[in-house]
């Protein structure tokens, strides 16, 4: 059985489903503004599912599914990927196939959440490696590196764009492939948010540093927050070594079976190279408007929070200087006025807030960061500080 212990509660996933369809006000999403069918068929894409046979279709992901992600990667085969029901599952067969009791791992902190969670219920020895705000929040590598020397783990857990910080990795990526090669450390990344970087070029893939330095690397990724497509929920997991996918898939024959067919076939043109590069553009675009208007907002009600200007993610961490207790402050704001965002209490980050910059329309950004402050503001004008 993949899970015989109890998983720790997922504090960023609860905080959300008890508040997010009754917030009026919501900045709690960490992926850009979803799109319909209608507007993925005016982007170009090709969807017919009058014709859609709905049988279980294959276990494993519609080989044309798969096939496209292979492309997406480049240089690997339909084999080396399996479709699942999000990026979630995707991290939950990785952790569940690679990692068992007892084993070392280490984890790229902080993150999601989830993998953590994850490993904790899977009983691993977790080292934690602690990004800080001193390194604009990169990770700190020289510590990762002797950790890899010292404890020689079986894998380490990276989120690459990392969530809630949107810090990028490159070279330091580089450098833990260099140093895994030599204990066989197997490599995992979430890369969810791939191809949503802000300035910088798009990240590396662990797929093809894996190839290079000759490790295992194992990525996780889906549709949810790059091409505002959550609703699909279609992820999947892909690596250089077919044996990781299939022992993957055999965890997946527990849990959901097979993907969905209607959402494979939504996902299949969605990832033509045209309509892919169409909504990484859009998403791309929708963050640096979000930006811009964030920074004005900032600006005009000083001292309320400090920004960390993020690389990558449709998502800002920022730091509240006047309070440490963010949870409170997140559940002030949602019962006082209905504003959603995420306390960074769920992250480890007491003191910080996680703040959405998915939505498609400025005008609603600008309402939305203004009612933001003021009711940081009024919060703060009601408590001792
Ligand atoms: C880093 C990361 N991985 C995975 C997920 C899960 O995404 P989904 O299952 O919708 O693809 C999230 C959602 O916020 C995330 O931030």
């Amino acid at each position: 059985m993949p899970f015989p212990y109890e998983l720790p509660p997922f504090c960023l996933e609860r905080w959300q489903s008890e508040r997010e369809t009754s917030a009026k006000i919501l900045l709690s999403e960490s992926g850009v503004e979803p799109v319909s069918l209608d507007e993925l068929e005016r982007m170009g894409a090709k969807i017919d599912l009058s014709s859609v046979d709905l049988g279980y279709g294959w276990t494993r992901g519609d080989p044309k599914l798969r096939k496209a992600i292979a492309d997406y990667y480049g240089g690997l085969t339909e084999d080396h990927v399996l479709v699942t029901t999000g990026s979630a599952e995707a991290n939950l067969l990785a952790v569940s196939s690679i990692v068992s009791p007892g084993d070392i791992v280490v984890v790229d902190m902080p993150n999601y959440m989830q993998v953590h969670g994850l490993l904790q219920a899977r009983r691993a020895e977790i080292y934690e490696a602690w990004r800080s705000p001193k390194n604009n929040w990169h990770m700190p590598i020289d510590e990762i590196l002797s950790l890899l020397r010292k404890v020689k783990p079986r894998a380490i857990f990276i989120t690459n764009p990392n969530n809630p910080t949107g810090a990028v990795e490159s070279d330091s990526l580089k450098a833990i492939a260099e140093e895994a090669e030599k204990y066989h450390t197997i490599i995992v990344v979430d890369e969810v948010y791939r191809g949503l970087e802000h300035s910088s070029e798009r990240a590396p893939s662990i797929i093809d540093l894996a190839r290079k330095y000759n490790i295992i690397g194992v990525s996780t990724s889906g549709l949810s927050k790059v091409y505002g497509l959550p609703g699909l929920r279609i992820g999947w997991i892909a690596s250089n070594v077919k044996g990781v996918v299939e022992k993957a898939w055999s965890v997946k024959d527990y849990t959901t079976i097979s993907p969905a067919r209607l959402s494979e076939a939504v996902a299949v043109s969605v990832l033509e190279p045209s309509v892919r590069v169409k909504l990484e553009e859009r998403a791309k675009r929708i963050v640096r408007d979000n930006l811009e208007v964030l920074r004005g907002v900032v600006e005009e009600y000083p001292g309320v929070i400090e920004p960390w200007w993020p690389e990558a993610g449709a998502f800002i961490l920022v730091k509240t200087p006047w309070t440490r207790d963010t949870w409170e402050l997140a559940q002030g704001i949602y019962m006082e006025r209905g504003v959603l965002v995420n306390p960074g209490e769920c992250f480890d980050l007491p003191g910080t807030l996680r703040i959405g910059l998915g939505h498609a329309d400025r005008d609603y950004s600008r309402m939305a960061f203004t009612e933001m402050m003021k009711a940081i503001i009024e919060y703060r004008s009601g408590k001792k500080i």
